[in-house]
């Protein structure tokens, strides 16, 4: 495919299950309102109806079997489709794009969680995705104890009132997550310019003023937000 046109902005939010992540793009939706800038969310996988599926196949703890292999190709299955349908007409659009997770958490997750190594999902990023790259990833690292505790504990609360099992990634063993975590933290020292992680034990509302701060600036320097605003 193409590469996208980028026109709009392209945000990612990365880290592990549990790192406070939709909490953080709910208080960002909200402060992009408040600006009434133009911008919708994704999320991966899934975001499409493709992508829904793929996902539900992607999350089930059925899915024990899955080669890694086949979990890396399912994850760019469902990234080309979520490109081509919703982040590259949204950026040609000149919208602001939120997505939850893109390919650094396949890097970290099948990359360095599976131990596949970062070459092949780089490679297939380029050949299935037109290497397009966000403008920047905000990468939630708070105590690795602390977020796997929320995800274990939100995905029993989750099956038990919705009947929706997506357990698979949370049952993995902790050495896993910190492996993922490691090739996250190597993600953010070699991708500086456009990696703002937040390390730490810190307060919701600290991490959301510092996102606010960071995603403002870019905002005025591509052109989003005038002197005026
Ligand atoms: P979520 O709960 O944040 O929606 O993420 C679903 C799970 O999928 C999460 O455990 C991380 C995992 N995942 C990967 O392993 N590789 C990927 O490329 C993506 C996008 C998610």
């Amino acid at each position: 495919m193409q590469s996208a046109q980028k026109q709009g902005l392209f945000l990612t939010f990365e880290g592990l299950d549990g790192s406070g992540k939709t909490t953080q793009l709910r208080l960002l939706g909200e402060f992009l309102d408040s600006w009434n800038l133009p911008w919708i969310s994704v999320r991966q996988p899934g975001g499409t109806s493709i992508g829904d599926k793929i996902r539900a196949l992607l999350l089930d703890s059925k899915s024990a079997g899955m080669a890694p292999m086949t979990e890396l190709a399912m994850m760019f299955a469902d990234r080309a489709q979520v490109i081509q349908e919703i982040i590259a007409p949204a950026l040609a659009a000149g919208k602001i794009v939120v997505c939850d997770r893109f390919t650094d958490s396949t890097e970290a997750y099948q990359g360095g969680g599976r131990q596949l190594g970062s070459e092949i999902v780089l490679d297939l990023h380029s050949r299935l995705c037109g290497n397009l790259q966000p403008d920047l990833t905000i990468l939630l690292l708070p105590p690795i104890e602390k977020s796997l505790a929320r995800a274990r504990r939100r995905n029993t609360t989750t099956q038990a009132q919705t009947g929706r099992d997506e357990g698979r990634f949370e049952a993995e063993q902790d050495a896993f997550f910190r492996r993922v975590e490691a090739k996250f933290r190597e993600i953010a020292h070699r991708e500086h310019f456009r990696v703002e992680s937040l390390d730490g034990d810190l307060h919701i509302s600290e991490v959301a003023a510092r996102i606010q701060k960071r995603v403002e600036l870019l905002l005025r320097e591509k052109g989003h937000l005038s002197q005026g605003n």
